[in-house]
């Protein structure tokens, strides 16, 4: 009965450290240039690249928003990517993700959420160049770590 105990609590430990693992860790590889590359299934990478055009896409239209100006433009389009347009219904890929990941997504959907915020606060565009600036510093910072792999 201790055998059985001990072996069942052996393996909730291990699935529980296992969990943490991926949890922390995700699924990925180290690349030939050297950047993490992150193994998702084909469908799974094209939602994310998906996203990812999304995202360009969208900085187009801040950019050319903040030249006309047009601060209600600004605001709409970055809380369109902001924290509640975060890609978490998918708790197979999430798992693949390494926490770093995670976190540097999580960041950059809450930055685009001030800009809409300081969009909407009357900043200067001078300001909100400069906060468009810093996110995409962080996009460039994600690609220089990460790549997707099959
Ligand atoms: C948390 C990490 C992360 C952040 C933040 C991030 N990206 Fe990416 N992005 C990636 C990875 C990884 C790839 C795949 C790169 C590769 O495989 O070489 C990618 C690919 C892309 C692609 C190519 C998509 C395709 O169809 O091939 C575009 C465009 C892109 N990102 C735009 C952006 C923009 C714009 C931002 C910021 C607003 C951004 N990304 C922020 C990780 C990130």
């Amino acid at each position: 009965m201790a055998k059985l105990a001990f072996a069942s609590f052996l393996l909730w430990a291990l699935t529980v450290a296992a969990g943490a693992f991926f949890y922390i860790n995700g699924v990925t590889r180290t690349g030939l240039d050297g950047r993490k590359v992150i193994l998702l299934s084909e469908s799974e990478r094209d939602q994310v690249q998906a996203d990812m055009r999304k995202l360009l896409q969208t900085v187009a239209e801040i950019t050319a928003a903040l030249g006309r100006p047009d601060a209600p433009a600004v605001a709409r389009l970055a809380s369109n990517v902001g924290a509640q347009a975060a890609s978490l219904e998918n708790p197979a890929l999430l798992a693949k993700l390494p926490l770093d990941f995670k976190q540097a997504g999580m960041n950059m959907h809450a930055g685009f959420d001030q800009l809409a915020a300081a969009a909407r606060g009357g900043a200067s565009p001078t300001r909100l160049t400069g906060m468009l600036g810093e996110q995409l510093a962080g996009c460039a910072a994600c690609h220089e770590v990460y790549r997707f792999g099959n």
